[in-house]
């Protein structure tokens, strides 16, 4: 069989994650910027068709076994429910999930289990409306919270909650986001900030360590390694046990520690952006388009050619402790998380 999207360092991709749109409701300062970026002319952007075919050729002729949805905000696309169903539609089946804010998917949990959703992955970084404005800039907290309760409700469990730190706005927090997860059943994740954002104020100094996240809930509950093979997943996973006010809450909590304990040489995800480029890493110099080519009447073959040179040029890691390190152009909102 031909080979799937390898690269020079020895780690195939087989987790693709789709950028459906740059545009986002929120304004999420570790993301965005407080205006919003110029979105990408409609023109530009794939439909429906182009991104089914796409990830058709990734499923059929790559190796890819999971999709991921994300945006910006993939609710945000009219479509989104009809590019699920095509996508859960495909041979051999890939699992497929949704990295999304929340809103508005109270309406449309059910219909996206329908359609063939797995799971999904909320963003949600705090608890309080006022600390909740002051991290996404929106006031939209109960549209969030009642977005999770509908997709538990939907069935697409394990619900992921991935909470981003910021020191002094809402670190503090993180205990209470622990026992609100627990309480509901949700796999909370805690996320070392990546440089990323728009504002460039992703600072080495202080931003919160996958030890100050240990400390911080180790206030009030105790944690445990888990002997859960990791394979390849972002999360490193503990058990944790509430004490005192807490005790009767016990769980699954995960910490992301891509900056300060990275995971890029078990690495297994392949990017498309909105405009189908196709990014090896986060923090990939460039981008392989492949739209031109399939507008331009490319063969599934000659696609899947220029994916598997996109991906062989994969860089081995993110590189920021690298003293040339320089932050990717397109912020998080524009590659999807
Ligand atoms: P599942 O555990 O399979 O649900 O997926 P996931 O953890 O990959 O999903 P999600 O989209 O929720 O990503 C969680 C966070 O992991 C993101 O917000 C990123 O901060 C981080 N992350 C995901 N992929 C990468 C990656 O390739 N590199 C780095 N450094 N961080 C990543
Ligand atoms: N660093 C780490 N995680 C980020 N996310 C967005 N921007 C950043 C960043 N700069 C996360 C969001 C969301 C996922 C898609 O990516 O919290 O859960
Ligand atoms: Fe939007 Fe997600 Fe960025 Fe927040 S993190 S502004 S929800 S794209």
């Amino acid at each position: 069989t031909a080979p799937g999207l390898l690269d020079r360092f020895g780690r195939t991709a087989t987790d693709l994650r789709v950028s459906l749109t740059d545009k986002c409701n929120l304004r999420c300062t570790y993301c965005m910027p407080a205006d919003g970026l110029p979105a990408l002319p409609r023109e530009q952007a794939l439909d429906a068709d182009e991104i089914v075919r796409l990830v058709e050729i990734g499923v059929r002729l790559l190796g890819i076994r999971q999709v991921r949805f994300t945006g910006g905000e993939p609710l945000l696309r009219a479509d989104l429910i009809d590019i699920v169903r095509r996508v859960a539609a495909l041979e051999p089946r890939p699992e497929v999930s949704l990295t999304t804010n929340a809103i508005g998917l109270a309406h449309r949990a059910q219909a996206l289990a329908d359609a063939g959703l797995d799971r999904v992955n909320v963003s949600l970084d705090s608890l309080h409306a006022e600390t909740f404005m002051k991290v996404s800039r929106r006031p939209f907290l109960d549209k969030v919270l009642a977005g999770v309760d509908a997709a538990a409700a939907a069935g697409l469990t394990p619900v992921k909650i991935n909470a981003v730190l910021l020191p002094g706005v809402n670190d503090h927090e993180a205990p209470d986001l622990l026992a609100w997860a627990l309480r509901g059943g949700h796999e909370l994740r805690f996320i070392e900030q990546m440089p990323l954002d728009a504002d460039r104020s992703w600072d080495r100094a202080s931003f919160v360590t996958s030890r100050d996240i240990h400390s911080l809930i180790a206030t009030r509950f105790d944690l445990s390694p888990t002997d859960i093979e990791r394979d390849g997943a972002p999360a490193e996973l503990f058990d944790a046990v509430g004490r005192g006010d807490d005790a009767g809450l016990s769980g699954r909590v995960g910490i992301i520690a891509s900056v300060s304990e990275p995971f890029c040489a078990d690495c297994r995800r392949t990017r498309m952006t909105a405009e189908g480029g196709i990014r090896s890493c986060l923090f990939s110099g460039g981008e392989t388009g492949l739209r031109d080519l399939l507008r331009d009447g490319a063969s599934d073959d000659e696609l899947a050619d220029a994916w598997r040179g996109a991906m062989w040029a994969k860089p081995s890691g993110h590189g920021i402790d690298d003293p040339d390190f320089v932050q990717p152009a397109r912020t998080m909102s524009a590659i999807g998380g």
